[in-house]
């Protein structure tokens, strides 16, 4: 069998969390395969509301596996709350999440270097979560970071202590201040809570299970345009969100991929820094965001909204391979007389392009079409595709024929059953 994969093609929190739930029915594995506990999935059904950092979002439906890929990097701290949260509405995971040995470990002196890193940029400052994911990718990538395996061998503390060691060199350049010890003790309870589940060679197992016939669903995490090559660059997260971060972050070879389901909102949104062409300043803007809930599920930052962006969401579709869209809170858009949609934008050439340019800060003005609005405001309750809006569907036919790519999913709510499979 092959492995789908679902991601995000905008800015993350394109509502992946959701539509992992939603699926998870219909596959053997649920595998997140990069990021870390940057992330924040929502789940909601049966009036539970739940935001999950590094567990995959398939954890709630009895009899999957659920995977932390080798391509995810993991806090112990976070890890172990989340454990915690879930032993509290009595989720009991133990059997059913698998951890990769070679997945690596964010330590806490990474998270203070992440905080010195972006006090020391100042103005240009990246925004991030603050989880200590940049330090955590630059130390696997630099041959210097720590792994799940690690925990298991009897110098771990050693290996510790001298990862530990360089950070605090590090942190000397920065000249910031900080408490390490009040994270330290946490950090090892949490270690102890991983050696509670079953870590494995993720890579040789989910091989195995696909030549089984096994089918598994991997999980991005952040959005295309975060992708540490392909997006809004520095502005971006430390990790391959794109499909082939798939490939790496489980140990798939491509021609195992199948399906690549593209997830993205009926508009666009945005935390932390970095360009962002259609993004409204105005009370529209303001609008989308409350109509929306638009809050970051991880840090609890407004987040920055503007319309649908074609031109990026065809370079996301082109990089991923994208072979069905699914369409998430179209509902947050009823009301609206007109919906605009970017087709191109201008550049301070004085040049009008329809794709993606070098540097999005030469983005001066954007090339919008305007499409019809609904104005019925209960789409929370539609429960077919015939039921839809005209205009809504219209929409959806705009998207289709610029993108040719079928839209095969739309989410009117943030409930699990507030879907449609057109
Ligand atoms: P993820 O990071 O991609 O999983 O997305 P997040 O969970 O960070 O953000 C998506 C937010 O939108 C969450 O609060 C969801 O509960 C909510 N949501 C998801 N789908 C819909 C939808 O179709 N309509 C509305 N109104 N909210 C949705
Ligand atoms: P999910 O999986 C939205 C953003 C941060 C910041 C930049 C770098 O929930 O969609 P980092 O912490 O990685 O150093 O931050 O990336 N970012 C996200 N934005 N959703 C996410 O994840 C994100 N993970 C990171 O806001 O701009
Ligand atoms: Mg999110």
């Amino acid at each position: 069998m092959k492995v789908d994969v679902l991601l995000g093609l905008q800015w993350g929190d394109e509502g992946k969390g959701k539509i992992v739930d939603v699926l998870t029915p219909q596959y053997n594995v649920i595998a997140r395969f990069q990021g870390g506990p940057n992330a924040g999935h929502t789940l909601e059904f049966n009036n539970i509301k739940h935001v999950l950092h590094t567990i995959p979002s398939g954890i709630f439906r009895e009899g999957q596996i659920n995977i932390i890929g080798n391509g995810v990097v993991i806090d112990p701290i976070i890890f172990k709350k989340e454990i915690d949260k879930l032993k509290t509405i009595n989720v009991d995971i133990s059997k059913q999440l698998l951890i990769s040995k070679k997945a690596h470990l964010i330590l806490p002196s990474h998270r203070i270097l992440d905080a010195a890193s972006e006090a020391a940029k100042g103005k240009t400052k990246i925004g991030s979560t603050l989880k200590g994911i940049g330090p955590t990718y630059m130390d696997k990538t630099g041959r210097n970071g720590l792994r799940i395996g690690d925990i298991l061998s009897v110098d771990f503390k050693e290996k510790y202590n001298a990862l530990l060691q360089k950070h605090q060199e590090l942190l000397k350049m920065y000249n910031y201040e900080y408490k390490l010890e009040e994270f330290e003790a946490g950090w090892f309870e949490g270690i102890e809570e991983i050696k509670k589940y079953r870590i494995i060679d993720s890579e040789h197992y989910l091989n195995q299970l696909l030549t089984e016939g096994k089918t598994v669903l991997a999980e991005g995490a952040q959005g295309t345009l975060l992708d540490v090559d392909f997006g809004s660059y520095p502005y971006v997260t430390s990790s391959n969100t794109i499909t082939a971060g798939a490939c790496t972050g489980l140990g798939v070879a491509p021609n195992r991929i199948g399906k690549v389901l593209g997830v993205f909102k009926a508009y666009c949104t945005r935390v932390g820094s970095g360009p962002f062409p259609t993004e409204l300043h105005c009370d529209t803007g303001e609008l989308i965001r409350k109509k929306g809930n638009e809050f970051g599920s991880t840090t609890g930052r407004p987040r920055r909204c503007g319309w649908l962006d074609l031109p990026a969401l065809n370079y996301a579709i082109m990089l991923n391979g994208v072979t069905s869209l699914i369409m998430m809170k179209a509902d947050v858009l009823s009301g609206f007389d007109k919906i605009k949609v970017a087709t191109g934008y201008k550049l301070d050439s004085g040049e009008t392009i329809n794709y993606l340019p070098y540097d999005l800060e030469t983005v001066t003005g954007v090339v919008f079409e305007e499409l019809d609005g609904w104005s019925e405001n209960d789409l929370k309750e539609v429960k077919c595709k015939n039921c839809l809006p005209g205009s809504l569907k219209k929409y959806i036919a705009f998207i289709e024929e610029k993108t040719k790519v079928p839209v095969s999913i739309i989410s009117l709510g943030p409930n699990r059953n507030q879907t449609i499979m057109l």
